[in-house]
């Protein structure tokens, strides 16, 4: 064998790599307060990772909860379960399969950069660097600040060269680190842009008459993180005083009714709002950016998974949103866009009714900035795999969504003057 090929197994195989050998996705459904007090009191006993809702403090009574329970803890919740008679599914018998079968073309896998796979971030920022490099007429560049661990936030502008400044979409992806889908698909918009545009006429009217500024990794650290140590990471990578846990919840970290509700003042909780609005350099940066540039932002749009949503807001309050009605609309216009191509169903709301109240999110934050048309997707699927959807599904997800995202794009610029 080769001796650089034996050196980096040996590396490899020595770094310190979290695997998931007999853990498993439970699916509980909460129908009594003694469940739901189950629930809270297995989280506080066990270590317990919260897939859906995000964190112990956002269940309820009568909905499903997602969860990812160790090898050690299995036999117990299942003894719980059968004890307590609450209705439950395993969802994934073994997580640390279910991660290698995420990557089921494994052998006909590129080694570099593909849209139909889940690139690492060196793959995804030597992409930026080539795609924009090839495409001078339609694409730009620029860093917008530093990571917590200095890696630089590159956001492309997509769009037809123009001396003004034109009106503008901001796409995101990636806040999540463990949300894999999400990144596939800004750059799959991308590619989506530069190929379509002048043969596809709607998407020729939008980069002639707008930007889109889109963000392929919100949070670089976190999603490098997944791929190299442990794939179920979810925050930011930052220290916090006092604690000896790592990163906060970037999407709780916005100030729009920051930490009242739905997030978590634990340094160690996976919705950790941290220790005041914008502390993390990531979330500051693209706040800054808006905040600078929101004469021409027009549209915020950010993607996520999973469950199969589109959300509008407001999370951080039950009070319906000023411009409510024509919201719903446009999201159940684009849901059904969506839906036409594979039959993907959709649900469309605003975030605290639809799912949950959590403050300290990007799109109520955007909104009450006046950016009018503020949506957050939660892309496929609804939890046969959750966060590890194979990457057979990542063309067709990757299909509809851009159906839903050219149905907003469309009616933000019918809407323009
Ligand atoms: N699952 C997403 C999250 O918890 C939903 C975001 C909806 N918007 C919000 N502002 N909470 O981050
Ligand atoms: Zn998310």
């Amino acid at each position: 064998m080769n001796v650089l090929l034996l050196l980096g197994l040996v590396a490899v195989a020595l770094a310190d790599v979290t695997r998931f050998y007999g853990e498993k996705v439970f699916r509980l459904k909460p129908v009594l307060d003694e469940h739901v007090i189950l629930i809270k009191e297995l989280a506080s006993s066990i270590e317990v990772d919260f897939w859906r809702p995000e964190s112990v403090e956002l269940v309820t009574i009568d909905i499903n909860v997602d969860i990812h329970v160790p090898a050690a803890h299995t036999d117990m919740v299942f003894t719980m379960l059968q004890q307590s008679g609450m209705e439950h599914e395993v969802m994934i018998e073994d997580l640390q399969a279910t991660i290698d079968a995420q990557m089921d073309n494994k052998d006909i896998s590129p080694r570099s950069h593909s849209y139909t796979k889940y690139n690492t971030l060196d793959d995804v920022e030597a992409w930026i660097s080539s795609i924009s490099s090839s495409n001078p007429d339609l694409v730009s560049k620029q860093v917008i600040g530093n990571s917590y661990e200095g890696r630089p936030m590159t956001l492309l502008k997509i769009g037809k060269k123009s001396s003004s400044s034109k009106p503008s979409i901001f796409l995101d992806c990636g806040i999540h680190a463990r949300e894999w889908i999400s990144p596939a698909f800004c750059q799959w918009f991308v590619k989506e842009a530069l190929s379509t545009y002048g043969s596809d006429t709607q998407m020729t009217s939008l980069l002639n008459q707008m930007d889109v500024f889109v963000l392929p990794v919100f949070n670089i650290d976190g999603y490098d993180y997944t791929h190299k140590r442990d794939r179920m990471w979810r925050k930011t990578r930052s220290r916090s005083s006092g604690s000896s846990c790592y990163g906060a919840d970037p999407n709780r970290n916005w100030n729009a009714g920051w930490c009242t509700t739905g997030a978590s003042s634990n340094p160690c909780s996976d919705t950790f709002c941290g220790s005041k609005p914008e502390s993390e350099i990531e979330v500051k940066n693209v706040a800054d950016f808006i905040r600078k540039n929101k004469s021409i932002i027009k549209a915020y749009l950010t993607i996520h998974s999973y469950s199969q949503l589109l959300l509008f807001p407001y999370s951080y309050t039950f009070q319906l949103a000023e411009h409510h009605s024509e919201l719903m609309s446009v999201a159940e216009g684009a849901s059904e866009a969506l839906r036409s191509l594979h039959g993907t169903r959709y649900t469309s709301g605003p975030g605290a009714a639809t799912i949950y109240p959590a403050a300290g999110g990007s799109d109520d934050w955007a909104y009450d900035l006046g950016v009018k048309y503020s949506f957050t997707f939660e892309l496929r699927d609804t939890g046969r795999y959750g966060f590890l959807l194979p990457v057979s599904q990542i063309t067709p997800t990757c299909e509809e969504t851009m159906l839903a995202v050219k149905y907003i794009t469309s009616y933000v610029q019918k809407n323009l003057y």
